[in-house]
């Protein structure tokens, strides 16, 4: 049989300006992604705050378990209970009270999966102690097998008032699944809080290292966060309000995880094996500027307009309230967090925890995932907003939404409304966030969706995967055929970036056995992480975005073949994208027409697989992985076999 043939000729004419931060981030507290995740933290429930959340749409309930993931030890002798007569903060006021009888007895923390180690890298301690007729020290171990692998102890004994002690760890050898203990050096009565046990190699002191790595890699444009539906909740109370995520950690108010709930139903009791997932906001919105900047990513925070979760309840407060209004303070309050001078009151918060300078914060999401009924003004919502941000910060970007899904009535609306408004005032929304969790045959049949947009507002790709299946701990849909239909669809993305302007896979994170969503584009366990197919797409994107997307001629056979080509006028590069979702290679030649390169070699990075169902794991993390080449390039022509199954993006 011979060989399929295809061409591309660069004609060099421009097509459209592009977004080169086109590519990036979506940050949701989901699949443990922050506490457990990306959150370096290693403890669990490390402020005896956590609760078991049950129930279904509008009937969750709580049940306070201060002791979650807490037990004595060894087991059965000290005497462990939660106590709140006299706390260190109001907003988290319980505690753990221990009573001995003997040396050396304490309690154990479940650390998720059990505390991990790395030898040699230190581990800090800290937690607030306070002895009751208490003199004694506390020692610390990390304890498996019936081996010590690393302990500390304080000295000078424990104060009567709570004091906070920090101690250090290390082990000179690996450790997993080890047990983090605590020990009252001699027999009587202390209480402790706020534990937290810290990799000293974390990012900043806060991100665990590979994990954060996962995400320069992509050098994202922009990172979007809390979520997702984290930001609405499953009710008004569990909404993320960034006031309760910022200053000191032991006054962030602890708040059960919206995915706690997630898949109740009557034949699980509506229990999920998940209820205990709360979020310490250890990772709250100083923290996630700090991580916006530090991977040179636009930060873009996503507000609550008054509405708890669409899909999971009908709270709401009214939009003609007091109650209202104070949600778009929250609004103009996050701005003065981030831009405001530090003789600002909320500039001033920012510059106390440590970044005098303003985050630059340019855009901000008005609701996550809303739609109008007859029920929800979603649309009358966002005006107020946009009315009252844009009359003290003309230049802040709004973001408003489609709702959860792309060619259905609620989407047809919020595109006409917005449409309509930004007729009269072209500042009314900067970009609309679309969302589309679609099978990889859509993805395939869509890559031209944006090509007849109208070009008046600007879209936000703002939660997308291909979905070959879903559901809790589904490692198994990461496949190639998802990526490969994804970075078909891509193509399309970036042709029309003149009306798409920023984009983002959603879920991001997805820790192994701790999963409510699947797919995801990076997982992970204790100790290790790899990213999917997936993520290497969103990744040679990230990485290979131009200012402006240039027209080609297509020639020969181009069935079951995408590509896109731009030019990034800071390299002098162009960079030319080609998918081959068939099961067949084919010759190719890349000409650039009309462009008098004397370049003789290009750059070029694939990533292939030998079967659509192939995936990566965390035992054979690197099975699908982009691989670096170069290509001679002959007169502006470059030939090349693009292998089946592939993305290759080409640089000359
Ligand atoms: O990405 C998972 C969820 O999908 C997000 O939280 C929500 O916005 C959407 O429904």
């Amino acid at each position: 049989m011979s060989k399929l043939k295809s061409s591309l000729a660069i004609t060099g004419e421009k097509g459209v300006d592009i977004n080169k931060g086109m590519i990036g981030l979506f940050f949701e507290d989901i699949n443990y992604g922050a506490d457990g995740g990306l959150y370096a933290e290693l403890l669990e429930n490390p402020n005896f705050e956590f609760l078991d959340s049950r129930g279904d749409k509008d009937a969750y309930y709580q049940k306070f378990d201060g002791l979650y993931g807490w037990k004595a030890y060894p087991e059965g002798t000290a005497v462990l209970s939660i106590t709140e007569e006299s706390p260190i903060s109001k907003t988290n006021p319980h505690y753990l009270t221990v009573t001995t009888n003997g040396e050396k007895q304490g309690f154990t923390n479940r650390a998720f999966d059990g505390v991990t180690l790395k030898k040699g890298v230190e581990y800090i301690l800290t937690f607030y102690a306070r002895g009751k007729a208490y003199q004694g020290n506390i020692e610390a171990q990390i304890k498996g097998q019936g081996k010590v692998y690393a302990s500390a102890l304080t000295t000078g004994g424990v104060q009567g008032e709570w004091t906070q002690y920090s101690l250090t760890l290390m082990s000179e050898e690996d450790v997993r699944n080890g047990e983090f203990i605590v020990c009252l050096t001699e027999a009587g009565k202390a209480e402790f809080d706020f534990f937290s046990l810290m990799p000293s190699d974390a990012v900043l002191g806060l991100f665990r290292a590979d994990l954060v790595q996962f995400l320069k890699d992509i050098t994202p444009g922009f990172l979007r966060f809390p979520g997702g539906c984290i930001v609405e909740g499953n009710e008004l109370s569990n909404r993320y309000q960034w006031k309760e995520s910022v200053g000191p950690r032991i006054h962030r108010r602890n708040n059960w995880n919206r995915w706690a709930v997630h898949e109740n139903n009557q034949e699980n009791d509506f229990t999920s094996i998940y209820s205990h997932y709360n979020q310490t906001l250890g990772l709250g919105y100083y923290e996630y500027f700090l991580l916006s900047e530090y991977l040179g990513a636009k930060a873009i925070p996503i507000q609550n307009v008054g509405l708890a979760c669409q899909y999971q309840s009908t709270q709401k407060v009214a939009s003609d309230s007091d109650e209202f209004n104070e949600f778009i303070q929250d609004a103009l309050d996050l701005i003065e967090f981030a831009n405001g001078d530090a003789d600002t009151k909320w500039g001033n918060l920012r510059a106390e925890m440590g970044h005098k300078e303003p985050f630059n914060l340019e855009y901000l999401g008005i609701g996550n995932e809303q739609w109008e009924t007859s029920e929800v003004d979603y649309f009358h919502r966002y005006e107020c907003f946009e009315k009252e941000i844009h009359k003290y910060y003309p230049d802040i970007k709004l973001v408003s939404s489609a709702g959860p899904n792309v060619n259905t009535d609620t989407y047809n609306a919020a595109w006409k409304w917005v449409r309509e408004k930004a007729e009269e005032n072209s500042n009314f929304t900067a970009v609309i966030d679309e969302h589309y969790y679609m099978p990889p045959k859509w993805f395939l049949e869509n890559d031209d969706f944006y090509d007849e947009y109208p070009r008046t507002v600007k879209v936000f790709a703002g939660e997308y995967a291909a979905h070959l299946g879903n559901g809790m701990n589904r490692p198994e849909v990461s496949t190639m055929e998802a990526a490969l239909a994804e970075a078909a669809f891509m193509t399309g993305l970036e042709r029309n970036g003149d009306v798409v302007s920023l984009a983002a896979y959603a879920p991001l994170f997805a820790r192994i056995n701790y999963t409510q969503w699947s797919p995801d584009l990076i997982w992970f366990d204790d100790q290790k992480a790899y990213g999917t197919p997936s993520y290497y797409v969103q990744k040679l994107y990230g990485n290979h975005m131009g200012n402006r997307t240039l027209k080609f001629e297509k020639g020969g056979d181009w069935e079951a073949l995408y590509a896109t080509v731009c030019y990034d006028d800071e390299t002098g590069e162009h960079i030319i994208k080609l998918v081959n979702t068939g099961s067949e290679a084919r010759e190719t030649e890349v000409a650039l027409q009309a462009v008098n390169s004397a370049k003789q070699e290009a750059s070029a990075v694939i990533l292939s697989a030998a079967a659509l169902s192939d995936r990566n794991t965390i035992e054979e993390p690197d099975k699908v992985v982009p691989v670096s080449v170069v290509l001679p390039v002959d007169n502006g022509t470059v030939r090349l076999d693009l292998k089946p199954y592939s993305l290759t993006v080409i640089r000359l």
